[in-house]
């Protein structure tokens, strides 16, 4: 086996773990936090709760509310100046991928300078970052695990990838609990998106046995309790579906992901889509794609999903594709390009391809794949 190299934070999980964060940010060496959220989880209560919590332990903090979806590059660039100006120790985040990745774009240019840009690609960020402490309430964008940070360009009109282990934070802390607040929506596209990741970082050309049994765990658990977390908001499906995003996270955060991550931040920065909005429409068609190069993980990516083997690994890996296209058609969710992309607009499905080709995720991706034959994935998705 070649050399291998794994990173995650230190976890806190379960159900009440926000109590928790006055003491990981006291552990950091934190007196004033730099908490980063959004209006949404404000009106749900959630960072009035923290704030309390951080008062109790007696830590000071500065807020910093102003994430929007698809955080794009002057954002990150004003929340640095807005933290340098109030001379915090500890970033903090509340909230899914948008507040996660502004805070980490805000740590980069704190810490290193220039522009975001500059440090788009794999491993560009040369000086440490602040103290990172982060709280998901989603269960699936992975940021709070990963070493992954996904800003959007917004003159090229793309997400970028900035992908370095500083970026992996100091504390991740999970609690199922906050998840009940989110909407059905949310919590569809949160899945979804953890499920692409485990499926992707399973078949990724630097999976290793220590990120394959967690992605072969998420999609496992993510197939048999999503429909059950949509319908009864049970607690029990919402946790699982936490240890799903955390598996799958790990996984992906060290194995990296594929073509269809590659197309999804192309075509979620052209039209300014929601991330999770993309998993149905192009996962299966990119897994089919990918076929020919890796039948037998595909297959055992089958196995899972359809809880049991058949003859050959080709027949499991394409009855667990049509599988997996039969789940999402069981949500209430565009499955076609053409439902979120105007007809009129189909034609910058070219400069999209071309761009999505260079994408760091399409490194890992199992087959090589050109910006002609994006073009064609995308055609068979419209
Ligand atoms: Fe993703």
């Amino acid at each position: 086996m070649e050399t291998t190299k794994f990173a995650i934070p230190e976890i806190i999980f379960g159900r009440g773990s926000l109590n928790y964060a006055g003491q990981c940010a006291l552990r950091l060496g934190a007196k004033k936090v730099f908490l980063v959220s959004d209006t949404g989880i404000e009106e749900a209560g959630w960072v009035q709760r923290l704030m309390d919590i951080l008062e109790e332990a007696g830590i000071d903090w500065i807020y910093y509310p102003r994430v929007t979806p698809n955080p794009r590059d002057f954002e990150v660039e004003q929340g640095a100046e807005f933290y340098l100006k109030n001379g915090a120790d500890v970033i903090m985040a509340l909230g899914g991928g948008s507040s996660m990745d502004t805070a980490k774009g805000i740590a980069i240019i704190a810490s290193n300078g220039g522009k975001i840009q500059d440090y788009e690609g794999a491993n560009r960020v040369q000086h440490p970052l602040p103290p990172m402490v982060f709280i998901t309430t989603t269960a699936g964008s992975g940021s709070d695990i990963s070493q992954f940070c996904i800003i959007t360009d917004v003159k090229r009109g793309v997400k970028m990838s900035i992908i370095t282990r500083t970026l992996v934070p100091n504390i991740s802390i999970v609690d199922p609990l906050i998840l009940r607040t989110k909407s059905e929506t949310l919590i569809i596209q949160s899945a979804v998106d953890a499920l692409a990741h485990a499926v992707e970082a399973y078949l990724s050309r630097i999976a290793s046995p220590f990120t394959e049994p967690q992605s072969l765990k998420a999609i496992d658990l993510i197939m048999r309790n999503l429909q059950d977390a949509v319908e009864t908001r049970s607690l029990d499906s919402l946790e699982k579906l936490s240890i799903a995003s955390i598996a799958a996270s790990t996984a992906f955060s060290n194995a990296g992901l594929g073509a269809e991550h590659a197309l999804a931040h192309s075509l979620g920065g052209h039209f300014d889509m929601s991330h999770g909005v993309v998993h149905p429409i192009m996962l299966t068609t990119v897994m089919r794609f990918n076929l020919p190069s890796c039948t037998s993980k595909m297959a055992d990516i089958g196995r899972v999903v359809l809880n049991k083997r058949l003859g050959s690994d080709l027949d499991t890996a394409v009855q667990g594709i049509e599988k997996l296209e039969a789940f999402f058609a069981s949500f209430n969710v565009p499955l076609k390009l053409h439902q979120v992309v105007p007809a009129e607009d189909k034609k910058h499905l070219e400069p999209i391809c071309k761009m999505a080709v260079h994408d760091a995720c399409n490194l890992t991706n199992p087959r090589p794949a050109s910006w002609e034959e994006f073009l064609v994935i995308c055609e068979e998705a419209w």
